[in-house]
Parts: C-alpha cells; structure tokens; sequence
C-alpha cells in the first residue's frame, strides 16, 4: 500500500510538544524501562524524525552505545544533526528509506527501533524482514503505534463536528495492532506487547485544537480526502472548535487518551 503521508517538522514538532506538556506520562520512559537496553549495545531507530528516541537511548546508557538514526526526511534528519552537534554526542543521523534494503550488513545490530513510524512501509513484510536481517541473532525490534482505542475524544469531536462524515483510514490505528502484529510473529521467533496509556488532559480548548490541527493539517496528506481545499479545512476546523468548547463546558476538561502498543519482537 502506498501512502501519501509527509510529516512537517513543525506539526511533529507541535504533536510532541502536546503530549509532553499535558500527557501525566512519558513516553520514553515507559520505552525504556520495557527494553531496559544495556550499555555497549548497537541501535538503529528507523525512521527517527528529530532523533527523540535516539537521545533517549543515549542518555539512558550515558552515551555507551553505538546509535544510527534513519529517516527519509532531510529537515527532520537536520534537526536531529542541530541538537546532536550543539550536545556534541556522537550519534549517526542518516539518510534511509524503509521501502528499500537498509544498508547494512546481516546481524550488525542488538536492537533496531521504529517509533510511530513503521505503518508507513509501503510493503510491511519487507520493512520488518529487513529489520529483523540487520538484527544479531537474539537482537530484538521494538515498535510503537496506536491501538484501536487510540485517541478516542478526538475521533468522536470529529465526527460530532461533520455530522459522522466518513474518517478516512489512518494507516496507523487501522492496522498496527492486527496486520502489523501478525507479520512480526510469522517473522519472529516471539513476540511481547506491552500497553501504554497517557492521558491527555486540557483545561482550555486551544491545545486541543493545535494538537488536532497539527494531526489534520493538509501537509500529512492523510485526511485529504477529507476536505478537498484550504476553505474546507478551515470550516471542518471551526466546526471542531465549537464541538471542542461545548464538551469543555459540560465536563470542565477535556480528557484524550493515547494507548499506545509496544511490541517486542525477538530474533
Ligand atoms: C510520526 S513521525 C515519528 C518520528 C520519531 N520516531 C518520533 O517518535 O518522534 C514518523 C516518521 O517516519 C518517517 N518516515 C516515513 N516514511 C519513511 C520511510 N519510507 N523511511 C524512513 N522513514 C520514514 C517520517 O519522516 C517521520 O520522521
């Protein structure tokens, strides 16, 4: 399947920033202390956007660790080089596409992370068969990804707001738990699911509504067939925003919870 999608630097950079400031929970936290990675190890992060993942795993094993971070965007990737050149830490920032080989050799790496990012692969048996070549024998592949229950307020504010106009499929929520799931047991030889719940919780509407038009907005591509121009988006929006402020004043806080599935897949 071939999916439209480009994630701008700044509505990453928006998603990641509301979800640190109203999420109770963090995230790589939570991602660490599942893999609990060992010093001396070598890590490749597919598809690392700005390098989060990459700097965690850093800071955890205090820079003992050989870290390659790959991406198919190049501002991403620069952001990333920026905060490692202006920390002066040693990690990889490298250009790679999932849809193609990776190049590196068979058994290089302990453990290969894909951060909400893997339900992009245009062909999901390659991309987690080329992760799980790279991998020692052993090694162990973690992803992340949205469960069904994902995000709930925010699918419901939406379809309140377009009178239940039909959500295009997300490629993430839609399959990560089931397709994406099955491959890595068919390709591995186990494989651990680990459950991550953070709730969001707004006292005003605004971050709510930055939060959902970062997640909307047009650059994504993957609402497109949503509304078909700028004046669309911007009615679609304003409608959210009403449904956003009537919910707010009912139940005094707007609560939207990421559940996020971990899968530990071992070689
Ligand atoms: C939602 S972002 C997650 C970034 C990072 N892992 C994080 O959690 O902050 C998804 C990432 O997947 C990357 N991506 C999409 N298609 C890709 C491809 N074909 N090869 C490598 N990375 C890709 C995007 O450029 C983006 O950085």
């Amino acid at each position: 399947m071939k999916i439209n999608y480009q994630e701008t630097t700044t509505d990453l950079a928006t998603r990641i920033d509301i979800h640190n400031k109203y999420g109770g929970r963090n995230i790589d936290e939570w991602m660490l202390g599942v893999l609990k990675p060992s010093k001396g190890i070598k890590i490749l992060d597919v598809g690392c956007g700005s390098g989060k993942q990459c700097f965690s795993f850093y800071d955890y094993l205090d820079g003992q660790a050989e870290i390659i971070g790959g991406d198919v965007n190049e501002e991403l990737l620069n952001q990333a080089r920026a905060e490692n050149q202006k920390r002066n830490l040693p990690i990889q920032f490298v250009s790679l596409d999932f849809n193609r080989r990776f190049p590196y050799p068979d058994n290089t790496f302990d453990l290969v992370s894909c951060c909400f990012a893997i339900y992009y692969a245009e062909d999901v048996p390659f991309t987690l068969s080329e992760m799980h070549r790279v991998l020692k024998s052993g090694g162990r592949l973690f992803t992340t990804g949205p469960m069904p229950n994902n995000k709930q307020l925010f699918y419901d504010v939406i379809r309140e707001a377009t009178n239940n106009k039909p959500i295009p499929p997300m490629p993430g929520s839609s399959r990560y738990s089931t397709q994406f799931l099955s491959v890595m047991k068919e390709l591995f030889s186990r494989v651990d699911v680990h459950i991550f719940e953070n709730p969001l919780t707004f006292e005003s509407v605004d971050p709510f509504i930055a939060y959902t038009r970062a997640s909307l907005s047009e650059d994504r591509k993957l609402w497109s067939s949503f509304f078909k121009d700028k004046d669309e988006f911007e009615r679609i929006m304003r409608a959210i925003t009403q449904v956003a402020e009537r919910r707010l004043k009912q139940e005094g806080k707007l609560v939207m919870t990421k559940v996020v599935g971990g899968f530990v897949a071992i070689k």
